[in-house]
């Protein structure tokens, strides 16, 4: 297989929910720096968690549940690895979900083929969204590279609309890259 490589060193700002998008509020500026504030602290927690910890499993499951727990609004939070042409779940938390998504297919399919953060505003409005909770409304999904190589998506889901903007997507890149820092040279 092809390996899928990284597109672009930085996030883009994507979305097939323009009409929603455009709506959306201006975040007041206390709020942005309190969610700044609680995305710095997730970065020590993080590394607080990794330390002298290489197995991934345990890691990724230590890093979704801290997600689950710290960040507002969210009902899941967690993992799916890149296996040949599709995604399988990984380490969650949040409802059971559904364990094989093929590239290009869904949100995590799509952000992982075009190794793009994707924000959904609306999940009803993405064409092809894969619905594993009938409680989450937004989504965003964050593609891990190691290097140039594609490993997978930290997908998180929530109930409130709009849930997710420009500060999640730089605070969960920050978060993923320093999850992927450390897990460099694991043999997968
Ligand atoms: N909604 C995702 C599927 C995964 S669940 O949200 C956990 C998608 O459309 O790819």
């Amino acid at each position: 297989m092809t390996p899928v490589m990284k597109k672009k060193p930085t996030p883009k700002k994507a979305t097939q929910a323009p009409k929603a998008r455009s709506a959306k509020k201006r975040t007041p500026a206390s709020a942005q720096n309190a969610k700044q504030k609680l995305y710095a602290s997730l970065v020590v927690q993080l590394l607080s968690l990794l330390k002298d910890e290489h197995d991934l499993i345990a890691n990724a499951a230590n890093f979704s549940a801290l997600l689950f727990n710290s960040l507002p609004n969210v009902n899941w939070a967690g993992f799916y690895f890149l296996q040949g042409e599709e995604l399988v779940l990984g380490p969650f938390q949040g409802n059971p979900a559904c364990v094989r998504i093929p590239l290009g297919k869904g949100v995590c399919g799509v952000a992982a083929q075009q190794c793009e953060t994707i924000i959904v505003p609306n999940v009803h409005e993405f064409p092809g969204h894969i619905a594993c909770d009938v409680a989450s409304n937004a989504e965003i999904v964050v593609p891990l590279f190691d290097g140039e190589r594609l490993l997978g998506v930290l997908d998180l889901d929530s109930p409130t609309i709009g849930r997710f903007d420009d500060q999640d997507a730089e605070g969960l890149n920050e978060l993923v890259t320093v999850f992927v820092a450390h897990e460099e040279g694991l043999d997968r």
